[in-house]
């Protein structure tokens, strides 16, 4: 089987990585793809959001599967364009529709998905321009702090939690009326806060099954202690310590089916990745939010998981044959460390020769932002690569990754030294 992988990052390596080790893959590529997925597969020079150059491509090289890894050619309709062509539409396309993508794509959108199918998330309401005082009365109406969503995609920085009323008042005013963040806060959702721990569920699902991959719990922040801007993720582990089965049976039950019965049943065409970002309140599961792809990186410790056939499981998403797809996972827990570029959320410099990649043991490295330059790996990302590990227990498998992030290097490394800490705390309080 011939199989093009859209993206460029650590999800798209570990899912290369992982495909690479698949008995029925003939030809893998990935577009753009990055050093990493060079190892294992063929890059491409192609824009995952050039979709006519994708459609040459594949009719040129006989593929068979598609496997979209980031939201924005999905949100831009890269499912629907494949069902449009005559020549295309019988080639699988992992990833939903672009009415289905909508669930990552406006907040709005989500919501009221949520409300209609009875699935637990924080109060909330909508509001535009032209209803910017009932907003800043309905802030009036709730207590600090208060959560201030840009409707569209925003890169990850569309929502804000405000401690002040006055601080909330300023925000929703500029994101509505001085477009703050440009076209995706002509809306704004304002939702009440919720408190508890965060954690991630991915589900994959053909339409009709679901399969509940290992649950995981990323790390936002720049800074040590949850601290500083918010980044793409700097670190994660799985499987998550308090999510045990019994949350995760109330997951499937509260969350999981009614989200894959209403997606059916408004009639929402969807194969792909569901990853539902939830906070657990008091044992209960709410929805913070979907997102319509795996997490980055999340994906670099959920993938080295499953034992079983991952293009295994692409096929039976791709065939609808889900139903009768048999998912093993490790037992052990595994951890990843993103090292970063000195400046990153912020600016940065690109084109840094990295070292000590050959002298890596006991964990895995999947590549970020990184390319070739004159036969040498190259820093070319904010997130530069990160470093995969697995273990008995989460303190083996941390103290494994954090030594190999040390023994690779380049100028203006930078990583955080506490992820998991929190855990590890959490597990030793009870
Ligand atoms: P998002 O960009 O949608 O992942 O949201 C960013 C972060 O904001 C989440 O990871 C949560 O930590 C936080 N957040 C979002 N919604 C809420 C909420 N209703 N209550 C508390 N925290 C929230
Ligand atoms: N790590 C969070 C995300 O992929 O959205």
């Amino acid at each position: 089987m011939n199989v093009l992988l859209l993206g460029s990052g650590g999800r798209e390596h570990a899912f290369a990585w992982k495909m690479a080790q698949s008995p029925s893959l003939s030809k893998l590529y990935v577009a753009p793809g990055n050093a990493g997925t060079r190892e294992v597969a063929t890059n491409v020079d192609m824009d995952a959001m050039d979709f006519r150059a994708i459609r040459e491509f594949v009719l040129g090289n006989g593929i068979h599967l598609v496997i979209v890894g980031p939201e924005a050619p999905l949100v831009a309709g890269i499912t629907d364009f494949f069902k449009a062509d005559p020549s295309l539409r019988y080639i699988p396309v992992i990833g939903p529709s672009q009415m289905g993508a909508q669930l990552e794509g406006s907040k709005d959108f989500s919501k009221a998905f949520m409300m209609r199918h009875g699935i637990p998330t924080a109060q909330y309401h909508s509001f535009t321009a032209d209803t910017l005082e009932q907003g800043l009365g309905f802030l009036e109406t709730l207590e600090a702090p208060y959560v201030l969503k840009a409707d569209g995609l925003a890169a990850g920085k569309g929502v804000l939690i405000c401690d002040e009323l006055v601080e909330a008042r300023v925000e929703l005013t500029s994101m509505l009326l001085d477009a703050k963040f440009g076209d995706a806060s002509k809306k704004v959702v304002i939702e009440e806060f919720l408190r508890g721990i965060e954690l991630s569920v991915f589900v994959v699902t053909d339409g009709k099954s679901y399969r509940i991959l290992p649950s995981a719990k990323d790390y936002k922040r720049i800074g040590e202690g949850d601290t500083g801007l918010n980044t793409g993720g700097m670190g994660a582990v799985s499987p998550v310590p308090f999510a045990d089965q019994a949350f995760i049976a109330k997951v499937e039950e509260q969350v999981v089916r009614p989200t894959i019965a209403g997606l059916a049943k408004d009639g929402i065409d969807y194969t792909g990745f569901i990853f539902i970002g939830l906070m657990n309140v008091n044992g209960n599961p709410f929805v913070i939010e979907y997102n319509v792809r795996m997490g980055d990186p999340e994906t670099e410790v959920v993938i080295p998981r499953i034992q079983s056939d991952l293009l295994g499981l692409f096929e039976a998403m791709g065939n609808r044959e889900l139903e009768s797809y048999a998912l093993t996972v490790d037992p052990r827990t595994a951890c990843t460390v993103m090292l970063v570029a000195d400046g990153y959320p912020g600016n940065y410099e690109k084109g840094h020769r990295i070292t000590g990649l050959d002298r890596v043991e006991g964990s895995t490295v999947f590549h970020a932002g990184t390319t070739l330059k004159d036969g040498h790996v190259v820093t070319n990302g904010g997130r530069v690569l990160t470093v995969t590990s697995m273990g008995e227990s989460l303190e083996e498998a941390l103290e494994r990754s954090f030594a190999n992030a040390e023994i690779i290097d380049y100028a203006g490394k930078y990583y955080r030294s506490d992820i998991g800490t929190d855990l590890l705390e959490l597990m030793s309080d009870n």
